[in-house]
């Protein structure tokens, strides 16, 4: 026998009512918590690479990653300052203070290591440091994947993108899909190269010379289409490295000792401060410590012997230094915080 058999009219519909109410809430209340996460992009995109790349996106802009939902990758890694940070040294989870400088990101797929000291052999593996590092996510990459678990926009683009729910596979796989993407090639140094006579001007092309010169040696660490020959170098730049001893943290060869990897130059007019303590603010400091052949440390290279400088050279060589500088990477739709569209 049904019990509704027995219900008059009136109050049948009024449960129906009740039910549709509370279908309906449910139903705003899941689009809520799925908004307070993340917001849909308009367009999910139909090829399954595009897909991963937009997960990864998102994920690297998400401070639900960091233990106290207050720091994304893009904190400590900002797209105006050529996915560096402004600071000498950024504020992690519950704004502790890390040990090192950001280091800038771009064209990441020919390095072929990463970190200052290249503890990381692997964009994927990277991806695990921050966010189990004490002072910066503090938060495994389990438990990013548990508070996730439950918000249907990642779960659903993870589908599609990998065929597989929102795991540490997939987050790795994704923000380094999307970290691939981060090509910074447009640069006014760029278009010289790719032809462009107009490109740079006599300042910035005596500058170019200075740069590639014997006398300065810059290219002799600075070298290839990134500005780094990938080598692990000291350049004196540093007044105290009992606090970060380089590379030998993680081979313990004495001649490791002080050794740093030669960072690349893209975009380096936005991304001081510099050097892996961040203790230098300009690029014109930077440049004065060159020219001075810096601290007398052992371990410092001995490329680095100093050298004399007119003011016109100085200021020649800065201004070549900033036509690395690339506007279209600066500022492009695609690598920007979705969460803000
Ligand atoms: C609290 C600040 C902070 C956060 C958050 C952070 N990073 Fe970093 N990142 C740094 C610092 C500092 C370094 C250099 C650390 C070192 O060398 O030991 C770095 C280095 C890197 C490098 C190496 C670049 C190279 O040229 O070797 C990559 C790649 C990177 N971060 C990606 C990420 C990703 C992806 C996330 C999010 C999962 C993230 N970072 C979160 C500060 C941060
Ligand atoms: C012996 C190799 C070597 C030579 C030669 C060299 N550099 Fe460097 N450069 C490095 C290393 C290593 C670092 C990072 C040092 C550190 O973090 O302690 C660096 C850092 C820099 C930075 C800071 C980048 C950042 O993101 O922090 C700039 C700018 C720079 N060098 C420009 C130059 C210029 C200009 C010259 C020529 C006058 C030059 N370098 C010559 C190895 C070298």
């Amino acid at each position: 026998m049904h019990w509704v058999y027995y219900l008059s009219n009136r109050f049948r519909l009024f449960l129906l009512g009740l039910l549709s109410i509370t279908i309906i809430s449910s139903c705003s209340e899941e689009h809520q918590s799925e908004n307070e996460g993340t917001s849909k992009p308009n367009v999910i995109p139909e090829d399954v690479h595009s897909q991963q790349v937009l997960l990864g996106r998102y994920l690297f802009y998400d401070k639900a990653l960091s233990i106290d939902s207050t720091v994304s990758c893009a904190s400590c890694h900002q797209q105006q300052f050529g996915f560096a940070d402004n600071v000498a040294m950024s504020l992690g989870h519950h704004r502790k203070k890390g040990t090192r400088n950001a280091l800038a990101l771009s064209n990441l797929k020919e390095h072929p290591y990463f970190l200052w000291d290249g503890a990381a052999s692997g964009l994927e593996k990277q991806v695990l440091i921050p966010l189990n590092d004490s002072l910066e996510m503090n938060l495994d990459i389990l438990d990013v994947a548990k508070r996730l678990s439950g918000n249907e926009f990642y779960q659903d683009l993870a589908e599609r993108a990998y065929q597989r729910p929102l795991d540490p596979f997939v987050i790795t796989r994704s923000i380094t899909a999307f970290e691939h993407t981060f090509l910074s090639n447009q640069s006014r140094y760029d278009n010289y190269l790719n032809g462009d006579n107009n490109a740079l001007n006599e300042e910035e092309l005596l500058g170019m010379d200075l740069f590639f010169s014997d006398r300065l040696k810059c290219a002799e660490c600075h070298s290839g289409s990134s500005f780094t020959d990938y080598s692990f170098q000291n350049n004196g730049a540093v007044t105290n490295y009992e606090r970060d001893s380089g590379r030998i943290r993680l081979t313990f060869k004495e001649s490791d000792r002080n050794l740093y990897k030669v960072p690349s130059l893209r975009n380096c007019e936005v991304s001081a401060p510099y050097m892996h303590d961040g203790s230098i603010a300009t690029l014109e400091a930077v440049v004065e410590h060159y020219a001075s052949g810096g601290q007398l440390i052992p371990q410092k290279s001995n490329k680095i012997s100093g050298f004399e400088l007119s003011l016109k050279e100085k200021s020649a060589l800065i201004s070549f230094l900033r036509t690395l500088t690339d506007d279209e990477f600066l500022t492009k739709e695609e690598l920007s915080d979705p969460f803000e569209e």
